[in-house]
C-alpha cells in the first residue's frame, strides 16, 4: 500500500489493482460527463464499462473505533488516516463522487455549536461512500425541555447508528461519549480542546503540496490560547516531524509552550522569512472573556498576513486558514484569494479525511462486533 499512497501524493494515477489479503474492492468511473455519469450511477459495478477498479486494503494495524484527539494518535495512525484520504479522495475523484463503501451505514451529526465546513463535510463524506446522515441540531430539539448532552446522544444512538459525531462547546465531551455509547465517536470541535480532523486535513494539504512534513517549519498564528485548531496542529504537525513555531501576542499565547519543546514568538515579522507555512487562526471572539488586544486594527497591524508580508516570505509559502475567516483581521483578501492560499483545496481536503476517519473507525468497530472479547485501543 504505501508504494501506492506514495504515488498517490506525488498526483500520479493509481496502477491496477494487485494481489493482497484483506483487500475491498471499489470502482471509480473515468468519464466526467454528468450523464455518462447517471447512467452508470443505475448499473451494479460489474456491468460499468469504462470504470477502473481500485483496491482498499484495511490496514491490520487499526484498532481504534474513535477519534477524540490527535494528542493519543501515534504517528503511524496520523500517517494511515492521511494515506487513506487521499486514496478515498482519488477513488471518488477529488471527493466528488459516489462508491458504496460503508452502504447501510448512518452517520448522526450531533452539532451544539454552529458550523459551515465540518459540518457539511461529514454529512458529505458518509454519504460520497454510501452511508445515510441524520442531522441533529441542538435549536428546536428536546435538550430545550430539559434532556441531558448523554441522553441525546443514547437516543440518536438507539435509532441504530454507526457513528456518532458531535461538536459542543465543553472540552471532553467526545471522550465522555466515547465512553457511555456502543457506536463510533468523532470529536467535530470540543471547545478549545481538539479539532483533530481540522489538523488532519490542514495535514493534509500540506502533504499534497510538498510531499513529506518532515523538517518543514509550519506557524500557527493567532489566537492560540482559544484555538482547537491549533491543538490539533501543534500534535499533528510536530509528531510528523515539522518545526512547528506557535506566534501570537503574550496574552493568547502561553510561553509555557516552549516547556513542551515548541517555538513561541510574538512578532510575525521575525519568524516570516523562515516559514514554509503558515496557518493563520481565527480571533475567537466567542470564546474571549477580556480583551486580549488593544484592537483589532492593532492586532491587524503586527499579526495580519498582507501583500507587504507576503514580499518577506519565501516564494513558495502556503497561505492556510481553517475559516471562517475575519478578512482584514487575521489576513486581507488580496492575501486570502491570492496564488499562495490554498483555503478552499483545505475545504475539499476535509470531505477526504473524514471519509477516511468514518471508514477506518468503522472498520475497528466491526472488528470489536465479530469478536467483543477483543480490546479495541479506543
Ligand atoms: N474550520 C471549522 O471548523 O469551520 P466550521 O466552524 O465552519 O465547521
Amino acid at each position: 500500500m504505501k508504494a501506492n499512497v506514495e504515488d498517490s501524493f506525488r498526483k500520479r494515477s493509481l496502477g491496477p489493482p494487485r494481489d493482497r489479503p484483506n483487500r475491498l474492492r471499489c470502482c471509480q468511473r473515468k468519464h466526467h460527463c454528468p450523464l455518462t455519469l447517471a447512467v452508470l450511477d443505475l448499473l451494479p459495478f460489474s456491468t460499468m464499462s469504462n470504470a477502473v477498479q481500485h483496491d482498499l486494503t484495511f490496514p491490520k494495524s487499526w484498532c481504534r473505533r474513535h477519534l477524540l484527539d490527535l494528542e493519543s494518535l501515534s504517528a503511524e495512525e496520523i500517517s494511515t488516516l492521511l494515506d487513506i484520504a487521499q486514496q478515498l479522495k482519488e477513488m471518488t475523484q477529488g471527493c466528488r463522487h459516489k462508491i458504496s463503501l460503508l452502504a447501510g451505514k448512518t452517520c448522526a451529526n450531533l452539532f451544539f455549536e454552529n458550523s459551515t465546513r465540518t459540518r457539511n463535510s461529514f454529512s458529505l463524506a458518509a454519504k460520497r461512500l454510501g452511508a445515510d446522515t441524520v442531522e441533529f441540531s441542538s435549536v428546536g430539539s428536546s435538550v430545550a425541555k430539559g434532556e441531558t448532552f448523554v441522553d441525546t446522544a443514547k437516543t440518536i444512538e438507539a435509532m441504530g447508528v454507526e457513528w456518532v459525531v458531535t461538536r459542543h462547546g465543553t472540552p471532553g465531551t467526545p471522550h465522555l461519549l466515547s465512553r457511555e455509547l456502543d457506536c463510533c465517536v468523532l470529536n467535530a470541535g470540543d471547545g478549545p480542546h481538539g479539532h483533530p480532523t481540522q489538523g488532519l486535513l490542514d495535514m493534509l494539504t500540506i502533504k499534497q503540496h510538498r510531499g513529506d512534513i518532515r523538517g518543514l517549519t509550519v506557524a500557527l498564528v493567532g489566537d492560540i490560547a482559544h484555538s482547537r485548531t491549533a491543538r490539533s496542529n501543534i500534535w499533528g504537525l510536530s509528531k510528523l516531524g515539522a518545526h512547528v513555531i506557535i506566534c501570537g501576542p503574550p496574552t493568547l499565547v502561553s510561553p509555557r509552550w516552549s516547556e513542551l519543546g515548541f517555538e513561541v514568538a510574538h512578532h510575525l515579522d521575525d519568524i516570516l522569512p523562515r516559514c514554509d507555512v503558515l496557518n493563520l487562526l481565527r480571533i475567537q471572539f466567542e470564546r474571549q472573556r477580556a480583551r486580549p488586544f488593544p484592537s483589532v486594527h492593532e492586532y491587524a497591524a503586527l499579526y495580519a498576513m498582507n501583500g507587504a508580508r507576503m514580499r518577506k516570505a519565501k516564494d513558495d509559502i502556503l497561505i492556510m486558514a481553517p475559516g471562517p475567516i475575519n478578512r482584514g483581521v487575521e489576513i486581507t483578501p488580496e492575501v486570502a484569494d491570492g496564488p499562495h492560499s490554498v483555503i478552499l483545496e483545505q475545504v475539499n481536503n476535509g470531505i477526504a479525511v473524514r471519509m477516511a476517519a468514518l471508514w477506518l473507525l468503522s472498520g475497528a468497530n466491526d472488528r470489536v462486533k465479530a469478536n467483543p472479547k477483543s480490546s479495541p485501543a479506543d
